[in-house]
């Protein structure tokens, strides 16, 4: 079969740009550590103050590290202030009580939407203890701006 060159040209040209879409997603998966969401967890959203799963909110420690609960509603995050140790696997559980907000941990790989009638969930460990900035990073109302919590990384004691 007789190839004109230009299209033997196009035809790599193409293979090398599905090659690079691939290496792309693979770079993000294992050099940022980033997940794509595959948690597919179910909540009623207008119960989830009597919802055992949320009805204790913060940060339980076990030997592997701790599991945080929160709940994301109009304009803050329950609760506002979250204490986890460094160096240890942190599981963050996030719903929201009304519209669709999201949960940024600033300068992280921790990143989520919250969506109603829907548990987000995300694991991600703390290098470098410290102060950081949880943002809301979808557009939910006039108080939009104001709704940030704290999260604080702490030395690991041993
Ligand atoms: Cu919640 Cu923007």
């Amino acid at each position: 079969m007789n190839v004109p060159l230009y299209e033997k040209l196009w035809m790599w040209a193409a293979g090398v740009l599905i090659v690079a879409f691939l290496a792309m997603i693979a770079v993000g998966v294992a050099g940022s550590a980033l997940q794509p969401p595959s948690h597919v967890e179910t909540i009623d959203p207008t119960k989830i103050w009597n919802d055992p799963r949320f009805v204790r909110r913060g940060v339980t420690l076990d030997e592997h590290g701790a599991t945080v609960v929160v709940v994301g509603m109009m304009f803050a995050f329950m609760p506002a202030e979250i204490r986890v140790p460094a160096g240890r696997r942190v599981t963050f559980r996030v719903t929201s009580a009304d519209v669709t907000h999201g949960f940024q941990i600033v300068g992280t790989n921790g990143n989520t939407m919250i969506v109603p009638g829907y548990v987000s969930q995300f694991t991600t460990v703390f290098r470098e203890p410290g102060e950081y900035l949880i943002v809301c990073n979808e557009y939910c109302g006039l108080g939009h701006h104001l709704m940030s919590a704290k999260l604080i990384v702490e030395e690991a004691r041993p």
